[in-house]
C-alpha cells in the first residue's frame, strides 16, 4: 500500500521522565518506526515549562517552545502527545487538541480516570481518537490486550498489582522485615513514588488506574469516585509474619469484577496464597491478571513505570494512530459501545476476612467472639491463639480467617466484637481472595 502523506507530525506536550523517553525512542528507533508504519514519524514541537533546563539529553533548541499554541494552533501536527501529567493544564491542553481534530496519545491516569467520557465524545465528534495505553502499568500491554486481543471475550474479574511503590513496600517488608518509612523513602529515592506519594500508598494511584481499566474491560465508564479505596498505612509486619505462616502473602490489589447486578471495583490490601501468581510479583514491577469467559485465565508481567518502559506504550498509541490517519481512517473503534453500568457499594462485596483481635486473656473470651461470628451467619475457617507471641502476660491475639460472606455482615459483627467484655481492639482486618 502507498500513502500519499510521507511524515505525521507529533506535538510533544511536556519534556519530563516520559517525554524524553518518547523523543529517544521516536529519534533512536525512526527508522525501524518508519518501516513499521509505513510513513516518518516527526517530532515538529515540544511544550516545556522551563525552556532552559537541563534534560540530560541533546534537543534542537528550536523544538522547544513554552507556548502551547505552538502545536494546539498547527494544522500540520497530526498526533500531540500529553505527558505533562495532573488534571490542570494537561485537560485543557487535550480538549484543544481533539476540538481542533488532532488525534491524542497521553499517559494520564490522573485525567482518564475522571474525564475519559468526555474525552471520548469529544475525539469521536471530531472524528479523531484518543489512546491512552501508558496510563496503566507502564510498559505493560494490558489496556491494548483488553481493548483489542480480548474485544470478543467476556472479562469476569481483573486483578492487578497495578503501583510498583506499594508493590516495593510490602516486597521488602516481607522479605527483609524492612521499616515501611524507609522502603517509601527509598521508593521516592528510585524514582518510582508520585509526587506526593500519599496517592502511592493511600491507593489512590492504583484506584485511578483500576477505573481506567474496569472502563475498557466492561466496556463502560468508571471513574475514580466509583472506587472504594484502601492503601497500606496499616500494614504492619506482624499482619506480613502471621499471614506469611498461614500461607499468604499481602499485595495491594486493584480488582474490578463484573456480576449481574453492576460492577465491583476497589483497591485495597488483600491477603493472597503464595501458590498464586501474583504472589511471586515482586519489588516495583506489575501484574495484571484477566479472566475472560473465553479465554479463562491469564497473567501480563512487567515493568510498571520508568522511561523507556512507559514510553515505548506510548510510542506504540502514537504508530497505531499514525497508521490510521495514513489509511484514512482516524475513528475511535473500541469505545462506540460503551454503556453505563452501575457500580456496586463495598458493602455488597463478598470476600474471606482476615481478622485480628487482642483480647484479655482468660476464659470465655474466644467462644463470646465465636457466637458473634456465628449468630451474623458467618463460618470461621480458620481461628488461632498466638499464644507464643502474646502483647502481655495478661493480653493475648487472636486471628480469624473467615469464610466468604459480604462486607456489610463482617462489619456488623465488628461492630458487636468491639463491645464485648474481654476485647481490648479489632487490630487488624483484611481481605483474603484466592
Ligand atoms: P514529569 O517528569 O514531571 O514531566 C512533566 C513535564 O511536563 C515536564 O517536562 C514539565 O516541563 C512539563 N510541564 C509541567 N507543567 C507544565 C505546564 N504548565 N506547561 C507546560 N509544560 C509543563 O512527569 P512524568 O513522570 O514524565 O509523567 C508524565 C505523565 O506520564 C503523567 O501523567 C504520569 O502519571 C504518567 N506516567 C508516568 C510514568 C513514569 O514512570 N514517570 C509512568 C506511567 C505514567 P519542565 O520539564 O520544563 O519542567
Ligand atoms: N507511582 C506509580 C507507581 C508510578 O508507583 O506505580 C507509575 O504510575
Amino acid at each position: 500500500m502507498s500513502f500519499s502523506k510521507k511524515v505525521i507530525k507529533v506535538g510533544l506536550l511536556g519534556m519530563g521522565t516520559v517525554g524524553r523517553g518518547v523523543y529517544r525512542l521516536l529519534t533512536e528507533n525512526a527508522d525501524h518506526i518508519e518501516s513499521r508504519v509505513g510513513a516518518k514519524v516527526d517530532i515538529k514541537k515540544i511544550l516545556v515549562k522551563d525552556i532552559n533546563k537541563d534534560r540530560g539529553i541533546s534537543i534542537d533548541p528550536n523544538l522547544l517552545t513554552t507556548d502551547a499554541g505552538d502545536i494546539l494552533n498547527d494544522k500540520d501536527i497530526d498526533i500531540v502527545v500529553e505527558v505533562i501529567g495532573g488534571t490542570g493544564v494537561a485537560v485543557d491542553y487535550v480538549r484543544r487538541a481533539l476540538k481542533n481534530g488532532q488525534s491524542v496519545v497521553t499517559a494520564n491516569k490522573d485525567m482518564m480516570a475522571l474525564y475519559s467520557k468526555e474525552l471520548f465524545e469529544l475525539a469521536a465528534s471530531n472524528n479523531c481518537n484518543i489512546l491512552f495505553g501508558a496510563s496503566v502499568a507502564g510498559a505493560v500491554p494490558i489496556i491494548r490486550t483488553l481493548r483489542k486481543s480480548l474485544a470478543s471475550d467476556k472479562v469476569q474479574s481483573i486483578y492487578g498489582i497495578i503501583n510498583g511503590t506499594t508493590n516495593y513496600i510490602l516486597t521488602k517488608m516481607t522479605e527483609e522485615g524492612a521499616d515501611f518509612n524507609e522502603m517509601l523513602k527509598e521508593a521516592q529515592a528510585k524514582g518510582y513514588a508520585e509526587a506526593d506519594p500519599t496517592a502511592d500508598v493511600e491507593g489512590h494511584d492504583a484506584a485511578r488506574k483500576i477505573a481506567i481499566l474496569a472502563s475498557v474491560a466492561f466496556n463502560t465508564y468508571v471513574t475514580l469516585d466509583d472506587v472504594y479505596v484502601e492503601g497500606i498505612t496499616k500494614i504492619s509486619i506482624d499482619d506480613i509474619n502471621y499471614v506469611s505462616e498461614l500461607g499468604y502473602v499481602i499485595k495491594l490489589l486493584g480488582i474490578a469484577k463484573i456480576k449481574d447486578e453492576g460492577i465491583e471495583v476497589k483497591v485495597h490490601p488483600t491477603l493472597i496464597p503464595k501458590s498464586h501468581l501474583l504472589a511471586s510479583v515482586g519489588g516495583v514491577f506489575n501484574a495484571v491478571f484477566v479472566h475472560g469467559s473465553a479465554t479463562g485465565e491469564m497473567m501480563f508481567y512487567g515493568q510498571g513505570a520508568g522511561e523507556l518502559p512507559t514510553a515505548t506504550a506510548v510510542v506504540a498509541d502514537i504508530m497505531d494512530i499514525a497508521v490510521d490517519i495514513l489509511r484514512n481512517v482516524p475513528k475511535i473503534v473500541g469505545y462506540s459501545g460503551y454503556t453505563d453500568k452501575p457500580t456496586l457499594p463495598i458493602s455488597e462485596s463478598e470476600n474471606r476476612f482476615y481478622v485480628k483481635i487482642l483480647i484479655e486473656d482468660r476464659p470465655g473470651v474466644l467462644a463470646s467472639i465465636a457466637m458473634v461470628f456465628g449468630n451474623e451467619g458467618i463460618s470461621l475457617g480458620t481461628v488461632i491463639q498466638q499464644d507464643a507471641k502474646k502483647p502481655s502476660d495478661d493480653t493475648t491475639e487472636l486471628i480469624f480467617i473467615t469464610h466468604a460472606t459480604k462486607e456489610k455482615n463482617l462489619q456488623n459483627v465488628l461492630c458487636c466484637i468491639k463491645d464485648l467484655s474481654g476485647v481490648r481492639e479489632v487490630k487488624s482486618v483484611i481481605r483474603v481472595e484466592g
